[in-house]
């Protein structure tokens, strides 16, 4: 354990995740009180900068809420420090490494074993391996404990994910390795375990015999503007599908964990090219502009997918032909990631036109569980009507303040707590599926279809057609709104 004495050192911290998302974790943290008492921060990145330009420029997405929060804001950056040094030079990690030093020893450190330290990486993936390798030769306490935390992409594909596994394994322990896929932070994420092993009514419709088709949605409202140059390499399916996406159909459908998830993984059959659907946006006419547009994408005739609907199958016992659909997508109508578990037909219905039961977990925005079923409408009518059994967590918890995933998972790093982050083997796994099916998109040969959806619009016509074919049944969407009316 840390021993309540920890240095945290962010990697890159004058980029993008840094600012937006590694610092303002890490001073919801603090202002909390789940930062340990004998903590300091130290960035480290290329730029050079002062300490107050470094510290404006690392908390400019922090917006204080109150005159507590803001003086704890000030407190805050008494406990930050930067050091700028390059990535692949053994002189500069030395340095670093006397920085901190100089800064346990100022805190009262004076045993080695007492100096641990948590080492972020808020990286492009180019300088993974040099930056993991400078650390280690020059910045690890062997006497300590020391942390590793890496953030995707892990490789493009089962290959190149192998390849810098064996490299970081070459450096770091399983056990000191955090990878983080930042939904497994997530509130709703979470809690999808609670709601299938403490409730025993889904424990036991939890498979093929009641559960028709899953549908597992990613929607964004904006496209890839100005990240053109990042996304282009990989794409809507390397980008969430093969991570955020899969880590929630995997603990959708995953056994009871007195086994473990990965079991799961290996019954997932590589996707096949006749299960997925395709697109690129294009313009919407009204200035709002098409992928291929973006000033920063270099090859102005990419086919790299920015939507993708792909159908996924687990040979299992449990599952055997129950489709899980992933789809996700940039530059859609609206920012939305949900599963919908429909559930089956009625068997021997009394009743004409009853639509399926399903259960839904929206994991954002206004988290909330919610399950669809059919019932008689209020009145004189004996109409059936569909309405829904409705958990939205902000009418219910009055007072909650959903942590941000990033605090979550940096919290159970300083608890050594390793189950919400993606182990190697898993990972592995995990490109299984995918690696054929991005190889053939990868290959200009292959020319593989790619249909267009407008900027703004619900994705490409074709989806419809692609859900329904795989089990999704629409029917009487058009009288049933969530959420109602009255509480939009
Ligand atoms: C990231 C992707 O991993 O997840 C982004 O690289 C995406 O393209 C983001 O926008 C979505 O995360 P969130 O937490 O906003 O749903």
């Amino acid at each position: 354990e840390l021993n309540g004495a920890v240095t945290i050192v962010v990697l890159g911290s004058s980029g993008d995740l840094a600012k937006k998302k590694t610092y303002p974790a890490l001073f919801g943290l603090y202002k909390n009180g789940f930062l340990p008492n004998n903590v300091h921060i130290v960035g480290y990145a290329r730029t050079k900068m002062t300490q107050e330009e470094h510290i404006e420029r690392v908390t400019q997405y922090i917006k204080p809420k109150s005159d507590e929060e803001q003086a704890k804001l000030q407190q805050f950056k008494h406990i930050n420090t930067y050091q700028s040094g390059l990535y692949d030079q053994a002189e500069s990690w030395m340095q670093l490494n006397q920085v901190l030093e100089k800064l346990e020893t100022e805190r009262g450190l004076t045993l080695a074993s007492s100096r641990n330290r948590v080492f972020y990486m808020a990286l492009p993936p180019s300088v993974f391996i040099p930056v993991a390798q400078g650390i280690k030769q020059h910045v690890y306490n062997d006497q300590g404990i020391n942390r590793l935390v890496v953030e995707k992409p892990f490789g493009k594909d089962t290959e190149s994910s192998n390849e810098l596994g064996d490299a970081l394994g070459a450096l770091f322990k399983e056990e000191e390795i955090y990878r983080i896929d930042h939904y497994l932070g997530k509130e709703m994420v979470k809690s999808v375990m609670n709601l299938r092993f403490a409730n025993i009514f889904f424990a036991h419709a939890w498979d093929r015999q009641f559960i028709d088709n899953v549908q597992i949605t990613f929607k964004e409202p904006f496209g890839t503007e100005g990240r053109g140059g990042y996304f282009d390499e990989f794409g809507i399916i390397r980008d969430v599908m093969q991570n955020h996406l899969l880590q929630v159909l995997t603990l959708i459908a995953m056994e009871r964990p007195i086994s473990t998830d990965i079991k799961v993984l290996k019954c997932i059959r590589p996707i096949k090219m006749e299960d997925t659907l395709l697109g690129q946006y294009v313009g919407d006419g009204n200035g709002k502009p098409g992928y291929l547009e973006d000033d920063s994408l270099k090859n102005k005739a990419s086919r790299t997918p920015t939507f993708a609907a792909l159908a996924l199958f687990i040979e299992n016992e449990r599952w055997e032909g129950v489709p899980f659909v992933l789809k996700a997508g940039k530059a859609l109508n609206e920012a939305k990631v949900e599963v919908r578990i429909q559930f089956k037909n009625v068997p021997g219905n009394l009743y004409d036109n009853t639509a399926r039961n399903e259960l839904v977990i929206r994991i954002q925005p206004k988290e909330s569980i919610y399950m669809k079923f059919n019932s008689k409408q209020p009145g004189l009518s004996y109409q059936t009507i569909q309405t829904d059994l409705d958990l939205s967590y902000h009418d219910r918890y009055t007072d909650l303040a959903i942590p941000d995933a990033y605090e979550s998972l940096i919290l159970d790093v300083l608890r050594n707590d390793h189950s919400n982050f993606v182990r190697d083997d898993e990972l592995e796994a995990s490109w299984k599926i995918f690696t054929p099916l991005l190889h053939t998109i990868d290959d200009p040969q292959q020319h593989l279809p790619l249909v267009t959806y407008p900027y703004g619009s619900r994705g490409p016509q074709e989806l419809n057609a692609f859900v329904q074919n795989f089990g999704y049944d629409r029917s009487d969407s058009s009288t049933y709104t969530w959420p109602r009316q009255s509480m939009a």
